[in-house]
């Protein structure tokens, strides 16, 4: 049997950062990930950073190619019945947003942990965890062909949504809150120029759109679709023409079409899970919440877990103490339930939920009262950079 301080389980952007960061102050850990490395690598998702996760990555030492390439923008476009309307976030905040992938991102992590000599278990298969409540959590799991185990002080669950960590909480101990909703987001990734400079967050009678980029000559495009639609009822040439469809005219005009090299439907859901600690085990990112993209809050959300738990983690090594590990739970959730009110608020405002005129006239009042108020507007805007930890 092997030992190590903190088991992490999941390579993804939590659980990669968490071992990083913890490397920077001396404390060993492993990861354990399902997948192939290649495949976590190609996972198109996230693109849009808070100017806390910028800081993070920076402080982990892996945030340089970010800073050379990631594009800053000071505002965000609402688009509805026609017109646009800027909201200038650095003016009303004093913060800026950064567009840089969340491949990318995970590109940076596993190279700079690779080089700083991490442990990574890629393709580790039946991953199972033990003794949590005890002094000695133990995980199994089969790797190379052969059962393994590894003893340690604590696990990360940074298995994401489909993980096993979080399953493997008894259910008495533990309330899920969730929300489904009823459609859908379709992505597509194409190498052309995007139709503005900044985000275009689209209200339309024929359902949500979002204007997105990865950088100014790769877009990310997304359009509001039933939940049971399929890709291939999605080829290109109609993609391109439901999004102009739903445009305001002047980016229509200016919309570049081209092929996708990316296409994919994702279904949009809330999920809270509580509390996040259960004796010497945490729930970190995905693994113990969801937000629908709209918000383009869930990376940020799980790599500030990370952060929480990352200070938790250190002050217990270096001070012996326990008030930050006890506190991890009631830090991370202040957070999430903000982030899980705003998404859920700004979803609800953008997407078309049924024929019903009435709530449509709504989304359009409420859009018209940003548009027209500075402490609505400042509002929108605070929720969007990401609100500061309570404490
Ligand atoms: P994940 O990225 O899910 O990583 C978890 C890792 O654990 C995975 O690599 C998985 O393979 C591994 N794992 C799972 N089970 C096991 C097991 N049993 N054993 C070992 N390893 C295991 N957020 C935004 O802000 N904007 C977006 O536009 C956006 N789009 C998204 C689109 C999709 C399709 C999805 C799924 C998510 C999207 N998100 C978006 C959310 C964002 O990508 C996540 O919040 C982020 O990936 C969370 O990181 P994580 O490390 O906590 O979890
Ligand atoms: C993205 O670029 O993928 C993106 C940006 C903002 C969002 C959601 C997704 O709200």
């Amino acid at each position: 049997m092997s030992r190590t301080q903190v088991a992490i389980i999941g390579a993804g952007p939590s659980g990669l950062l968490l071992s990083q960061l913890l490397h920077t102050c001396g404390i060993d850990s492993v990861v354990l990930e399902r997948r192939a490395r290649a495949y976590v690598e190609a996972r198109i998702r996230a693109g849009l950073l808070e100017s806390g996760t910028v800081a993070l990555l920076n402080q982990a030492g892996v945030g340089a190619r970010m800073m050379r390439e990631g594009l800053v923008h000071d505002g965000v476009e609402l688009a509805f019945d026609g017109r646009t309307h800027r909201i200038d976030l650095k003016a009303l905040t004093g913060q800026q947003m950064m567009v840089y992938g969340q491949t990318e991102i995970q590109k940076d992590l596993a190279d700079a942990h690779a080089a700083a000599g991490g442990r990574v278990l890629w393709q580790a298969e039946e991953v199972a965890i033990h003794d949590f409540d005890g002094h000695t959590p133990r995980v199994s799991y089969r790797h190379a062909g052969a059962r393994q185990q590894i003893e340690c002080d604590f696990i990360a669950g940074c298995d994401g949504y489909h993980g096993v960590t979080r399953a493997s909480v008894p259910a008495g101990r533990i309330t899920l809150h969730e929300r489904v909703y009823p459609f859908g987001w379709l992505g597509v990734l194409a190498d052309v120029a995007p139709v503005a400079d900044e985000l275009v967050y689209v209200n339309h009678a024929r359902g949500f759109s979002l204007c997105s980029m990865r950088s100014m000559n790769r877009s990310r495009y997304y359009l509001q679709c039933p939940l049971d639609d399929s890709l291939d009822s999605w080829p290109d040439a109609r993609f391109w023409d439901e999004l102009r469809a739903r445009l305001p005219e002047k980016y229509a005009a200016r919309l570049v079409t081209g092929a996708s090299i990316e296409k994919s439907i994702a279904p949009l859901r809330s999920f809270v899970a509580e509390p996040l600690r259960f004796g010497r085990l945490f729930l970190v990112g995905d693994a113990a919440h969801i937000v629908p993209p709209t918000g383009a809050k869930g990376l940020n959300l799980a790599l500030a877990d990370v952060g929480v738990l990352h200070q938790a983690l250190v002050e217990h090594y270096r001070a012996g103490s326990e008030t930050l590990l006890s506190e991890y739970s009631a830090r991370a959730l202040a957070r999430v339930w903000k982030a899980t009110r705003f998404s859920w608020w700004f979803t609800t405002l953008m997407h078309r939920f049924s024929a019903d005129t009435f709530a449509y006239r709504l989304q359009l009042a409420e859009l018209e009262y940003i548009a027209q108020s500075e402490a609505a507007a400042c509002a929108f805007a605070q929720n969007y950079v990401g609100l500061r930890p309570p404490h």
